[in-house]
């Protein structure tokens, strides 16, 4: 096909240095495995396909990726990333092939589309790097590169170059595969590596290009965990960087956390030490306390997140209130206006506009109206050991302190519950239900407080 481009993703290296049994392609950065990253930077690109080139943990990496349209290509013994790529070789019939590592997650859809549109018949994708140490050095003349040497086949000279090999690179797919067949294991290392596609290209008359990425941290690869914390702060940097260049407040970038996607309107404040994952939108003039984890949350315009409150699959709309130490479970929605304070648990549950609980309440199954007020340590008794059972509260209702609820129940509109209650049984509209023991006072009582009183009033004597 004229044109066409498919993807060669190296990843069945064994990841030695991170001592770890998971295979080192599946370890996250921002709460997504190292290899999905860079199957993602191509997602946009308008691929044929994409081969992943898997040999150790083959099976953990293809079920994560199961069903993502990814050719598995296994790669028995790794002998190198030259011979890594001659594993896709059979498989490769498209007009270009791009060739990307796996262990270098931060590689951006813009370096990628000029490197495609560089002139050459190989192209590489190179940085300059301010600590080029361990990777490969491009040896140029001018606008040509003449080889790409490894660390330790470089002369001194070569070291200095800090112009590195990020491992990514393209090629008509007829010349690649006529390239590879010719590599060979004398080097240092005593691998086929794909650099020396270089210098067999440049023997066979082609021309052989540099596209420089934009920053060295496209090239930063991951090899061990040293170099995971880099890559996620990189990370974090980059995503809290172009956050803040659309108007979020973010009062420091380097306390700032994205597992996901995060959409902000306008004028919204996050303080420090906050976690957001999955999809997350927040209005506009949003703020979020310090210490705040937030995950598949909508959040509706100048709704306030106190500290220490975390947040998952909730839907809240504006001028909403929650926290500090608040804990919102999926399937809750606020309605605007609502409030929730310390300690102060919801799940699954549809508060009304207005309804406020500002203390210490559990809120599960529950479809509670407007202007509802939950006093301080409320309970719905939402599970009986075995099942679940909703509770209704309708408009206006003020449950006293300590009430407990035991579902399945209805409030009417208005009605009061006395504190300490336990109500079993529907109660209608306008009522006070009380449902607790009656109180009697026992006048004159000698008990062991009494005994103690005397005894104080005794050494006082004394003293
Ligand atoms: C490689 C490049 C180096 C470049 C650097 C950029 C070569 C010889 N060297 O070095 O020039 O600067 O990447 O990060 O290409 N892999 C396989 N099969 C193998 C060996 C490796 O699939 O037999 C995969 C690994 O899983 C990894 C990628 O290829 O995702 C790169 O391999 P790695 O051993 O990390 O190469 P580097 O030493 O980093
Ligand atoms: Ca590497």
């Amino acid at each position: 096909m004229p044109n066409s481009i498919e993807v060669c993703v190296l990843a069945a290296g064994k990841g030695t240095r991170m001592k770890s049994n998971k295979p080192k392609i599946l370890h996250e950065v921002a709460g997504k495995p190292l290899v999905e990253h860079v199957i993602d930077s191509v997602r946009d690109l308008e691929v044929e396909r994409i081969h992943v080139i898997v040999g150790a943990g083959s099976d953990q990496v293809e079920s994560a990726f199961a069903n993502r349209g990814l050719n598995f290509v296994s790669q028995l013994e790794q002998l190198g990333t030259g011979h890594a790529v001659q594993q896709a070789v059979p498989y490769l019939s498209s007009e270009r092939t791009l060739i990307l590592v796996g262990d270098a997650p931060l590689i951006t859809q813009t370096s990628l589309e000029r490197l495609l549109s560089a002139d050459g018949d190989l192209v590489i994708l190179t940085a300059e790097h301010p600590d080029p140490y361990n990777y490969g050095r491009i040896v140029r003349d001018g606008e040509e590169v003449l080889h790409i040497v490894e660390e330790r086949d470089a002369s001194v000279e070569e070291q200095r170059i800090r112009e590195i090999n990020t491992g990514v690179m393209v090629a008509r797919t007829e010349d690649l595969k006529n390239w590879l067949a010719e590599l060979s294991t004398d080097n240092v290392q005593g691998e086929y590596l794909l650099t020396d596609i270089v210098k067999i290209a440049k023997q066979t008359g082609a021309t052989v290009r540099a596209s420089l990425a934009d920053s060295y941290e496209e090239a930063l690869g991951v090899n061990n965990f040293v170099q995971l914390s880099d890559v996620e702060k990189c990370f974090q940097m980059r995503a809290a960087r172009s956050l803040q260049m659309e108007g979020v407040h973010i009062v420091d970038p380097n306390r700032f956390t994205l597992r996901g996607n995060l959409k902000i309107g306008q004028d919204s404040f996050i303080d420090v030490d906050c976690v957001f994952e999955g999809n997350v939108e927040l209005g506009n003039g949003v703020q979020i306390g310090a210490n705040c984890v937030i995950r598949d949350t909508k959040i509706g315009a100048n709704t306030v997140i106190k500290p220490f409150t975390h947040i998952d699959g909730v839907e809240m709309e504006e001028n909403c209130q929650a926290g500090p130490f608040s804990r919102l479970r999926p399937g809750t929605h606020f309605e605007p206006g609502v409030a929730v304070g310390n300690f102060v648990e919801v799940k699954k549950s549809r508060l009304g506009a207005g309804t406020k609980a500002s203390h210490l309440s559990y809120l599960g199954d529950a479809t509670i109206g407007k202007e509802v007020n939950i006093g301080a340590g409320a309970i719905t008794c939402n599970y009986d050991g075995v099942s679940k059972f909703e509770t209704h509260i309708e408009d206006g209702v003020f449950v006293g302190v300590n009430a407990a609820m035991v579902a399945p129940i209805t409030i009417g509109e208005w009605s009061t519950i006395a504190a300490g209650s336990t109500v079993t049984s529907k109660v209608p509209e306008d009522t006070l239900s009380v449902g607790r023991a009656r109180q009697r006072n026992i006048e004159g009582w000698k008990g062991p407080r009494n005994q103690k009183r005397n005894k104080i009033s005794n050494e006082e004597q004394d003293g």
